[in-house]
């Protein structure tokens, strides 16, 4: 008999294309669509559930074996890490990591430590270090664009897809961090223990990304 598996689904800007390329391998994604107020949707066609989670709990039910599998940004796998198989890059979602800086200004031209303000400190921390250089990161939760316009930080370490907020707010990319997009990933254990359900989601998403390549 084969065993039902979890999904945990990041909301929001993955939620859609997710939903569509679940629907071109033959899963009936109509509960998602129409989600109401409930997080969890059970497939009428598939043997799996579907949970609407934010992009680092995606991570954490993973992690912890209450869903087999996840969608999820490699932004969110970079900043948060975790013990977790990744096996698929899924193509959407694409942007990168980038650092930015008021236009025109010159951030390599001093030797002061420089303010780097982030989302994403690991992922920022992680790039100075690979460079050698000391700085200071501020955590910010917002719109983190606003930080070297308010002059709190030399630079910012941030998503950039299309380029726009950078550029309507004065600022410019001038160094990329890492390229971003979604990815699949599986429960270590869950790997072992439904190979064979696992192998049967991961073909199908496989046969549909290879035909779209
Ligand atoms: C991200 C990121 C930038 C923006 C970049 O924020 O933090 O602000 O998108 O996109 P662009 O290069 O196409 O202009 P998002 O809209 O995801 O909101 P968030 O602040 O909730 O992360």
């Amino acid at each position: 008999m084969s065993e039902r598996l979890r999904i945990a689904l990041t909301k929001g800007r993955l939620q859609e294309k997710s939903v569509k390329l679940f629907e071109a391998m033959g899963l009936d994604c109509a509960p998602v669509r129409n989600p109401g107020r409930r997080l969890i949707h059970a497939l009428p066609n598939y043997p799996l559930d579907v949970v609407l989670a934010k992009a680092p709990d995606v991570i954490t039910y993973v992690e912890h074996g209450v869903c087999d599998l996840g969608v999820v940004g490699k932004d969110t796998i970079l900043e948060k890490g975790g013990a977790f198989y990744e096996v698929l890059d899924l193509g959407f979602g694409r942007c990168r990591f980038a650092l930015a800086v008021k236009k025109g200004s010159d951030f390599y031209g001093t030797y002061k430590t420089r303010r780097i303000a982030s989302k994403y400190p690991n992922v920022t921390r992680a790039f100075f270090e690979k460079k050698g250089m000391d700085v200071d990161i501020i955590k910010i939760e917002g719109s983190v664009e606003l930080a070297p316009i308010l002059d709190l930080a030399d630079g910012i370490v941030d998503i950039v897809e299309t380029g726009a907020t950078l550029k309507e707010n004065g600022l410019e990319p001038i160094e990329d961090v890492a390229q971003v997009s979604a990815r699949l990933i599986v429960n270590t254990a869950s790997m072992k223990l439904y190979k064979n359900e696992i192998t049967d989601f991961l073909s199908r998403a496989e046969r549909e990304l290879g035909g779209n390549a």
